[in-house]
């Protein structure tokens, strides 16, 4: 990855606010800042509820941001869209779900969801041409070509996501959204999953979003990690500065939580609470920090004196 090309897509203080009543509204994404690099891999992490699907439900337009700049490819994405931006949208940025039994029509075979979005944009000249398009994509993912013709209640959890990673696949995206794609697999398939979503990004060169929860999942996939906690992004860096230097204490206090393959270490290891109430932290007082490298905090200045106090 090379941090000198011009980003795939530049997200400017995008917030997302949900309006619940007259006097409340949930602050879901609070004003966040990244850019994600062509052919990278961008993971999010932070616990339930920080703000991860919001982000990823707003950069694709399922919603309509409350305020901030999306530029993807060069196009603004974050008001109103014309046709042409919509539909460079709907087939540049493809999203894969958590759960794929609910986000794949039961009454349909797998062909036809896999070749729903070529359908959706006339994305090829006869039958032959579309047929052949979803048995290559079928082979790509390690599904055979007869597949086409099951239902998805017919599959495995660990075929089903490959069926929902080729329906976003075979639109030749630039950049693919994956909403904790593999959380809801076996510990022995997620592996599978992710070293095949692994193998076609170095095939196709296309960009991922990598929404999880599970950090050591996140490690071995990502290029550069956003840590989540309540809407904003409390740490940003690339996975080396995240994980051999974490500055942020809600940062600390997830790496604390993973547990250690080396019993020895396990042993040792010291999971770190962190109550940001209790230690006076506000987020939107503070500002992003640049530490150095790609590494940024969002601090005050008195915050990042106390932070980094113990470091170096
Ligand atoms: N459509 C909505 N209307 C109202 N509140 C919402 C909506 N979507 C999300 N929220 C709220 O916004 C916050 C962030 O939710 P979000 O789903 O983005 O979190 P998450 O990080 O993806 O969590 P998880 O890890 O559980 O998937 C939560 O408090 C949630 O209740
Ligand atoms: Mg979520």
């Amino acid at each position: 990855m090379t941090t000198t090309k011009e980003p795939l897509l530049k997200v400017k203080g995008l917030k997302q606010h949900f309006q619940i009543n007259n006097n409340f509204t949930v602050k879901a994404v609070d004003g966040v800042d990244f850019v994600i690099y062509p052919g990278e891999t961008y993971g999010l992490v932070g616990e339930s509820g920080s703000g991860k699907s919001t982000i990823g439900r707003s950069l694709i337009r399922l919603y309509d941001p409350t305020a901030g700049e999306i530029e993807f490819d060069h196009m603004d994405i974050s008001g109103k869209m014309n046709r042409e931006t919509k539909d460079r949208l709907r087939t540049e940025m493809q999203m894969i779900f958590q759960d794929p039994m609910a986000c794949l029509n039961p009454r349909k075979k797998v062909g036809e969801i896999i070749a729903q979005g070529l359908d959706i944009h006339h994305l090829y000249q006869n039958r032959t041409e579309r047929a052949e398009k979803v048995a290559k994509m079928l082979e790509k993912v390690g599904l055979a070509p007869e597949h086409a013709d099951r239902y998805p209640h017919q599959f495995s959890g660990g075929q089903r996501q490959r069926v929902g990673i080729a329906r976003a696949l075979i639109m030749n995206p630039k950049l693919v959204i994956a909403d904790e794609c593999i959380s809801a697999l076996d510990v022995s398939i997620q592996a599978q999953v992710v070293n095949l979503m692994k193998d076609l990004q170095v095939e196709t060169g296309t960009t991922y979003l990598f929404i999880a929860h599970d950090l050591s999942m996140v490690k071995y996939i990502s290029d550069r990690i956003g840590v989540l906690h309540l809407g904003h992004l409390v740490e940003t860096g690339t996975t080396d500065e995240i994980f051999e230097n974490p500055v942020h204490p809600y940062t600390q206090s997830l790496l604390s939580a993973i547990p250690r393959p080396n019993p020895q270490l396990e042993r040792q290891r010291v999971a770190k609470g962190y109550d940001y109430k209790a230690e006076g932290v506000d987020y939107t007082k503070g500002v992003r920090h640049h530490l150095g490298g790609e590494h940024f905090v969002l601090a005050t200045p008195e915050e990042l004196e106390r932070w980094t106090a113990n470091q170096k």
